[in-house]
């Protein structure tokens, strides 16, 4: 469920309708609804007490500042991959004890930024990181709590560019050799085990891949006692699909997934951790944008929107779905068309949909990608030299533009000409 709706003929965000943010700060633009944002963070909260737990928003999905804060404010913690986001989540106010740094190839810089700033703990995931971390903590006197991120070899049937938990990706170590691996790590001075990590992938809809790595966690955590380990966290990853389509079955609820992680490893007395990010923010947010021309080709019609590949690039890099629909209502009974969904930039990927079904639609209309909250705007570029464009918070009947537009002179002036040119 999200709050983005139709009310007397236009499509709203929360209270306000989505012509008026059109008209305020033009096409095209993200919108992020607060209470969806807030409703889904606290479907996982529910979903896992009264496990001790914390939710850890993985600010890879959607990083926005103004956002983060929406979450840090209900208490969510932050899953980080770099020092962007890790400024990031200190931006919105998280304290350092709730930020997790995940990633295969945290610097030695990130990790000193982290170390000196707070941190919940790493997610290790070679034996180097793990050297290179008890390095940098030993120079500055201090331990690193960590994770072990395992792999556990398990298909999450999602697709293969975002699958990570089988044994040819490059994410974790083998989970065979996972009693060695802790052994070296008890031994480096710099560093202090806290628990287990795992995340398998993400846009899964099914739980029988969650089933099958959170038991091989749970057979995990014995052996690791067995051998002497202290393990009291488990980060379970994020990974929960979300419905692109209102037509197609729903993945499982949050609901579902919590009640599977109490059935796994519920019993071991472990502080749960998860790092959600698509199922908090992917149907919290639409992308507008406006047709320029309809124009019509051998066989088929396109609709050129002032979106492009380089705003959502979803579509044309996984092939991805999105839910097309009309800013205004059309009238009951409006028949539809088909149309080729493209936008401006100069190659033929650039397509949002193929002979996709919508109401008649021509120059002018606004028109709204749903599910673009997640790996949407921070996904995008300056392809074609289009500037980033605008994202927009609404809570209620308010609404604040919480990244602008740039200028074109901005943009140009990033570029330097070298003196002897
Ligand atoms: N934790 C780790 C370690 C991850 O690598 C990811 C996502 C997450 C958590 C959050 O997964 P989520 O709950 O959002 O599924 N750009 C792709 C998705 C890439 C996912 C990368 N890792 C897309 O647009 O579908």
């Amino acid at each position: 469920m999200d709050h983005f709706l139709y009310r007397n003929g236009v499509l709203h965000a929360e209270d306000v309708p989505l012509t008026e943010i059109a008209a305020r700060v033009g096409t095209p633009f993200y919108v992020y609804s607060t209470a969806t944002l807030t409703r889904h963070y606290h479907l996982f909260t529910e979903a896992l007490s009264p496990l001790p737990h914390q939710v850890c928003f993985a600010i890879k999905s959607l990083s926005n500042v103004a956002v983060l804060k929406v979450l840090a404010d209900l208490g969510a913690g932050m899953d980080v991959v770099s020092q962007g986001e890790y400024l990031r989540a200190k931006a919105a106010g998280v304290p350092g004890d709730k930020i997790v740094f995940s990633g295969v190839g945290k610097t030695r810089a990130e990790m000193r930024l982290a170390l000196e700033g707070g941190i919940r703990q790493f997610n290790v995931e070679s034996e180097p990181e793990m050297r290179a971390l008890s390095e940098m903590a030993s120079s500055l006197g201090v331990k690193a709590p960590i994770t072990i991120r395992v792999n556990p070899d398990v298909d999450a049937k999602t697709h293969e560019k975002i699958a990570t938990g089988k044994k040819e990706n490059k994410f974790g170590i083998p989970i065979a050799r996972a009693l060695e691996v802790y052994a070296e790590a008890a031994r480096l001075p710099g560093l202090q085990i806290v628990g287990i990590d795992v995340h398998i992938g993400s846009q899964l809809t099914d739980l029988e891949p969650f089933e099958a790595a959170y038991n091989k966690v749970a057979d995990l955590t014995l052996a690791l006692r067995a051998a002497g380990h202290q393990i009291d966290r488990l980060d379970l990853g994020g990974g929960l699909g979300i419905p692109y389509t209102r037509s197609n079955e729903a993945p499982p609820l949050p609901s579902d997934y919590g009640a599977l992680i109490k059935r796994t490893v519920g019993h071991l007395g472990c502080e749960i951790e998860i790092e959600p990010g698509r199922l908090i923010s992917g149907n919290a947010g639409l992308l507008v944008s406006s047709v320029i021309y309809l124009k019509q080709g051998e066989g088929r019609d396109f609709l050129i929107l002032d979106a492009a590949m380089n705003d959502l690039v979803r579509p044309s890099m996984y092939g991805a779905h999105h839910d097309i629909v009309p800013v205004l209502e059309p009238a009951a009974g409006t028949e539809q068309q088909d149309y080729d969904v493209v936008g401006p930039v100069c190659e033929t990927g650039d397509t949002f949909a193929k002979q996709r079904s919508l109401p008649p639609a021509g120059p002018g209309d606004l028109i709204a990608f749903r599910s673009a909250g997640a790996y949407g705007a921070v996904m995008s570029s300056e392809y074609n030299s289009r500037p980033l464009i605008p994202e927009v918070l609404v809570k209620g009947d308010q609404f604040a533009v919480i990244r602008e537009r740039p200028t074109y002179d901005e943009m140009l002036n990033r570029d330097k000409l070298p003196e002897w040119l």
